[in-house]
């Protein structure tokens, strides 16, 4: 009789930033790990459809931005030409090298990769369907779901190829729309938004709120707004899309004030469906384990653990399926968590300290507190702000566009936020996070020797400004 195959310490299905740290990490502690992966190669949205490609066409269309608009200034003359085909293979280039890299990574850390879509079938057990239709069967003594999410879909707007598209198809355009409309001024509205004003589309963005970005500081989210504007886009505040027609040449959008009254017709050849996304558990089989998710398709949990799922045979949950940002940073520090916690580590996520970016030009990055939170929050606290018109290396470059903000509570000094737009303020926000990590002051940061002439000398001049001693504005 044949023997029965040993069970995997953990098998994760999923193979996005959540599941393949879980599964590089999960080998790097020596437990046997499998991860199912459904799409023809892993990283999951992130890699393959999400942070990669639009970082990729945001740095390259950031670059023919700069050649149209920049470079003469500087004495570099050029007349730049778009090739968007080859944009997009050196985009799809990158994209396969990266795949392939998370591959590698699975090698050598021992953790298999099965492909097909995984079904829980029962307690420790998981059903895998390749592509070709077999079905192999998986033991576990532990299942982490890292199924991620998906773009959620806006009733009265179909989806149609090429017309009325999520973000995937915004990063494969075959060519530049005359006039893109973006419903949804959020992050991925504005860095896709972006990529296509910058190599030539018109681009109005319908959004349902009365401010953009929300989740950013007000403050920031409106001198974003107005440096966006200044770059051209147009922005429809407090509107609401309530139909979508697509006709011959481009698609018809009837849109309405979001408090009600008179609607008005907006035509583009493209419409750019951006308003969110949502959990993903499609045939995921959570009802054979008596899990249901919540009202807005996530899974619940208590310290990674699915809520009700306390027998052994454990069932833990990652990344966007779950409570908390949907950022791949974030979906990885879950992943890390989960699988210390299975080795008998301890496991442990700050989620206030999970800094956002959005990666438009200028950038704008923050961790911690907004000010209107420390404001609803009633909690007293003083605030230091520099712009980056009076930071050297900024003016330099002629990027002078923003500032830092950095926010500390008034008793204590501790750093309770720091905000910045600013150009690479993604690379800029860190010092901030490791400062707010260790409990630090903003004296810690104002007292630290910063590199002249550096964009970061901005965030320590904000620092001192909360004690009221900048000294280069
Ligand atoms: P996912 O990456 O969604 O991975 C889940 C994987 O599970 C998928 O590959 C899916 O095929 C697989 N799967 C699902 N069900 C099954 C099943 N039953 N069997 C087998 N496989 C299954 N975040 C950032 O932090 N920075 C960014 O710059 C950024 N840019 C983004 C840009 C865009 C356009 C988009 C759409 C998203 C962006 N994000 C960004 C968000 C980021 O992609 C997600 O937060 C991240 O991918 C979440 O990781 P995850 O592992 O939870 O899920
Ligand atoms: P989002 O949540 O960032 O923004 C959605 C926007 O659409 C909001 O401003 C919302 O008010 C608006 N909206 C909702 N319904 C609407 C309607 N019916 N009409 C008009 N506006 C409407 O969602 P987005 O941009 O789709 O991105 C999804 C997620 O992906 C982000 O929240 C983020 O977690 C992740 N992401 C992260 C990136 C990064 O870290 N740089 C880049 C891209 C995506």
């Amino acid at each position: 009789m044949a023997e029965a195959p040993v069970p995997y310490d953990v098998v994760i299905i999923g193979g996005g930033p959540g599941g393949y740290n879980a599964a590089i990490r999960a080998g790097q502690l020596g437990l046997k790990v499998a991860c199912v992966e459904m799409r023809a190669t892993l990283g999951g949205t992130c890699l393959n459809v999400g942070c990669m490609p639009s970082k990729a066409l945001l740095h390259a269309s950031e670059m023919f931005d700069a050649a149209n608009s920049e470079f003469a200034k500087i004495g570099i003359e050029v007349q730049p030409k778009l090739n968007l085909g080859q944009m997009h293979k050196a985009k799809d280039d990158s994209v396969t090298a990266l795949t392939k890299g998370i591959e590698f990574l699975f090698k050598k850390n021992k953790a298999d990769w099965i492909k097909g879509r995984g079904k829980i079938v029962a307690k420790g057990k998981v059903e895998v369907t390749a592509a070709d239709g077999s079905v192999q069967a998986l033991e576990a003594r532990n299942i982490v779901i890292a199924t991620g999410s998906e773009p959620t879909p806006l009733p009265g707007v179909a989806f149609e190829a090429g017309k009325v598209i999520d973000s995937t198809g915004a990063l494969s355009l075959p060519a530049v729309p005359k006039k893109l409309i973006v419903i949804g001024a959020g992050i991925i509205g504005l860095e896709l938004g972006s990529v296509w004003r910058r190599l030539g589309a018109e681009v109005t963005v319908v959004e349902f709120l009365d401010r953009i970005t929300p989740g950013m500081d007000t403050e920031v989210a409106t001198a974003f707004q107005r440096t966006l504007t200044k770059q051209g886009m147009v922005f429809k505040l407090g509107a609401k899309v309530t139909g979508a027609k697509p006709v011959k040449d481009g698609v018809e959008l009837t849109v309405e004030p979001s408090a009600g009254g008179t609607a008005e017709t907006l035509k583009g050849d493209v419409v750019l469906v951006a308003i969110g996304r949502r959990p993903y558990t499609d045939g995921l089989g959570l009802e054979t384990i008596g899990v249901t998710p919540d009202k807005r398709g996530f899974i619940d949990h208590d310290h990674f653990k699915v809520a009700g799922q306390v027998n052994e045979g454990g069932v833990w949950v990652i990344g966007d399926v779950t409570h908390g940002p949907m950022l791949a940073h974030k979906a990885e520090e879950d992943a890390v968590a989960v699988i210390d916690t299975i080795a008998g580590k301890y496991g442990h996520v700050d989620y206030a300290l999970v800094p956002s970016v959005v990666y438009t030009f200028p950038e704008v990055a923050w961790v911690g507190q907004t000010e209107d939170q420390l404001k609803a929050a009633g909690v007293a606290y003083k605030k230091g702000k520099f712009p980056f018109t009076a930071n050297s290396r900024a003016k330099i470059n002629h990027e002078t566009d923003g500032f830092v903000k950095v926010l500390a509570d008034a008793a204590t000094d501790k750093v309770l936020g720091v905000h910045i737009m600013g150009p690479q303020a993604g690379e800029m926000i860190h010092e901030a996070a490791i400062t707010m990590s260790f409990g630090g002051a903003s004296e810690d940061i104002a007292r630290t020797c910063h590199a002249h002439p550096t964009r970061s000398e901005a965030v320590r001049q904000a620092a001192m400004d909360v004690e009221g001693w900048m000294m280069q504005a």
